[in-house]
């Protein structure tokens, strides 16, 4: 029989602080059971002939909203609490009878949401703690049966299709609760009834709510993709909602990669999603106040779209579904952003430009997109723009921007000195052809004094 040698930081793929203060995750787990075989790097896998098409939509969207919400929301200490703080199952799962989120709380999240200028939302059906929000015939820890008294995912499906937005699931395969969580690495009967109660709940998450758009997987620990049957979960996900995409936390590439608290982008043209939180926890976590700015969330986004990423910022709501106050805050100042710069960030292309101290880049065919973040007044200057620019304006007042142009820079004069957009002002800048810059053509050829 096979062995591999599993610690738990192999299947946790970010490098996120939850993960970091999981100090104990080292513990090495070997499997005894080795099941079907991982499929090798060029067999083709289930999804690989349409996903262009089923992709498409989510490209084009680019900004999401995450949800953590969870029996940890009415702990207030992070979702990682159970394990950060050794709760045991006998002293954690009670809480889950005090869970009373107020209804209509979906609502207010896809408001919040849409006005955030945000397309699709992906919410956790089943986080670590092994809660289900969701109705399930596998488990009485579900939201029906216990505190909520209520199916918190069928109210937020219903929710987000109200506004439009597209519906993702976040599931976590790590279970700290269900008896077989952990055996099922070492014990091949525990491991069966695990799969089989892993590929239950994911059958009914894709079979009761319609058409979902998105499958997040979360945390493989302790099983690899052959423990987990990934395939054959892949295979089932696509053949109950044909249109799905998947991400690539079930060990199998899925659709997209999913780089956590940090931007980077993939290459090879492989599709990528930067999760992010607005301060540093993703369940609510009440002394947490290390909120980003709008201007940071801003930039973090143009950082995304740039390389043809998407965004998906995290809210954590309280346990009564409440937003707290400071990300909503922040979610609107980015929505009145969105609501006049959208254009520059939706549909966007991958934009070559990138070399500033004061603004990034975005770009739609030949336009390229100046985003201001520290204005400086009077003018602002790109280095090396390789291509003929043909006229500029500033996005917010519709305003012609004056510029001149030579071999090295463009200069765009004549602005006010206090930033007319907040926290970020944008400039489209209309080209002749594909916006490209070099600056190491600017560093080679501008003439040096007395040459
Ligand atoms: C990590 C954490 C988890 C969080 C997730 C979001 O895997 O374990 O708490 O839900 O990242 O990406």
């Amino acid at each position: 029989m096979k062995k591999i040698e599993l610690t738990r930081r192999t299947f946790i793929s970010g490098t996120g602080a939850s993960l970091l203060a999981a100090g104990s995750g080292m513990r090495k787990i070997v499997p005894e059971v080795a099941v079907q075989q991982a499929p090798a790097a060029s067999t083709p896998l289930s999804g690989d002939s349409n996903r262009e098409e089923r992709m498409q939509w989510w490209k084009a969207a680019r900004f999401g909203m995450f949800i953590h919400f969870g029996v940890y929301s009415t702990i207030g200490r992070h979702e990682w609490v159970m394990e950060d703080e050794g709760v045991p199952v006998v002293e954690y799962a009670p809480r889950a009878a005090t869970f009373h989120p107020a209804p209509g709380s979906q609502r207010a999240w896809a408001r919040l949401a849409k006005q955030a200028g945000m397309k699709y939302m992906v919410m956790t059906s089943k986080h670590h703690e092994g809660f289900c929000n969701f109705n399930t015939k596998l488990t009485n820890y579900a939201a029906p049966k216990q505190g909520p008294g209520r199916d918190l995912i069928g109210e937020y499906v219903e929710a987000a299709r109200a506004e439009g937005l597209r519906v993702g699931f976040y599931y976590s395969l790590m279970d700290w609760h269900h008896p077989d969580g952990a055996r099922c690495a070492t014990d091949e009967d525990a491991r069966k009834r695990f799969v089989d109660y892993t590929h239950g709940l994911i059958h009914e998450l894709m079979s009761n709510y319609g058409k979902i758009d998105v499958l997040w997987y979360d945390v493989a620990w302790p099983l690899d993709a052959n423990g987990w049957e990934s395939v054959r979960m892949n295979e089932m996900v696509l053949h109950l909602q044909p249109e799905i995409i998947v991400n690539n936390r079930n060990q199998l590439p899925g659709d997209f990669s999913t780089p956590e608290q940090h931007i980077t982008a993939e290459t090879g043209g492989r599709a990528w999603e930067t999760c992010m939180t607005l301060n540093d926890s993703w369940g609510y976590q009440v002394a947490d106040d290390n909120w980003k700015t709008s201007k940071t969330v801003i930039r973090n986004l143009i950082s995304c779209v740039r390389d043809s990423g998407n965004y998906l910022l995290n809210i954590g709501p309280k346990p009564d579904g409440s937003v707290p106050d400071p990300s909503v805050r922040v979610l609107r100042e980015v929505g009145e952003w969105m609501a006049v710069n959208g254009h520059s960030i939706y549909n966007s292309d991958p934009c070559q430009v990138r070399r500033s101290n004061y603004a990034s880049f975005t770009r739609v065919g030949n336009t390229l997109y100046m985003h201001v973040h520290f204005w400086p007044g009077g003018y602002v200057a790109i280095s090396g723009l390789m291509t003929k620019v043909k006229s500029a304006k500033l996005v917010k007042t519709g305003e012609t921007v004056p510029f001149k142009q030579d071999d090295f820079r463009v200069r765009l004069t004549d602005l006010p000195m206090k930033a007319p957009d907040s926290p970020v002002t944008t400039i489209a800048i209309e080209c002749e052809s594909e916006p490209t810059q070099d600056t190491d053509y600017v560093r080679k050829n501008k003439p040096r004094i007395g040459v």
